[in-house]
């Protein structure tokens, strides 16, 4: 074969590889639909793998000492003019519970819903956003000072990212008489 064949042969044959296509470069971690990086999962989901078995005792502490400066919230919990004790104990361990579940949940639509389904909840208890954010916050920060051994900046970022979601709240007009769950307790 000639060497211009050869050229040529071989020139058709790159012809089907090139031009190549140059792959997309992604610059910084990769974050995932709700903008968490992998690192950052795997922190949340490791920190409260910890936390889970003390959720109640850590729910309370950081629920009663946030009601220790906000008191007015104490009146939330109330039916009629009688403190409902179960109501409150409830929430103590709720909210925290739902922080595991936030983090648990990968699916971004049902992340969202479970935001907003929570915030329209404070909203119908008249609880101003605000407040959720501060609890939020209040939460992470005793959560960092508890594991501040295993703390990490993935850790500290995720967490971020969480509260930034609770500080997202709105507040929404809201027909009361619609809810009234806490009405619905038995007061023991
Ligand atoms: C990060 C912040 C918070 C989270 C994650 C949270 C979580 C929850 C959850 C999961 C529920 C139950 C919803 C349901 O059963 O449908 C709830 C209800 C409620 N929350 Fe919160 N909460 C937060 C902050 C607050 C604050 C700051 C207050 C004000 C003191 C508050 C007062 C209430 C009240 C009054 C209810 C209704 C209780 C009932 O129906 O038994 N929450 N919250």
């Amino acid at each position: 074969m000639s060497n211009e064949r050869i050229t040529k042969q071989l020139s058709s044959i790159a012809s089907l590889i090139y031009p190549k296509r140059i792959p997309r470069l992604k610059v910084g971690p990769v974050k995932d639909d709700l903008g968490f990086t992998l690192s950052e999962r795997l922190a949340l989901r490791q920190a409260w793998n910890l936390i889970k078995p003390f959720e109640r005792r850590y729910g309370q502490d950081v629920f009663y000492s946030f009601l220790n400066e906000y008191y007015w919230g104490i009146h939330k919990f109330k039916v009629g003019g009688d403190l409902n004790l179960r109501a409150l104990h409830m929430h103590a361990v709720m909210f925290i519970h739902f922080f595991g579940l936030l983090i648990d949940e990968e699916n971004p639509v049902m992340f969202q819903l479970m935001i907003t389904e929570n915030n329209l909840t404070h909203s119908r208890c008249k609880v101003g956003s605000a407040y959720i954010g501060d609890l939020a916050q209040a939460l992470v920060d005793f959560v960092l000072k508890v594991f501040h051994k295993v703390s990490s900046p993935s850790l500290e970022r995720g967490l971020r990212k969480i509260v930034d979601k609770f500080q997202g709240y709105q507040d929404h007009q809201t027909v009361t008489t619609a809810y009234n769950r806490l009405s619905k307790v038995r007061i023991n």
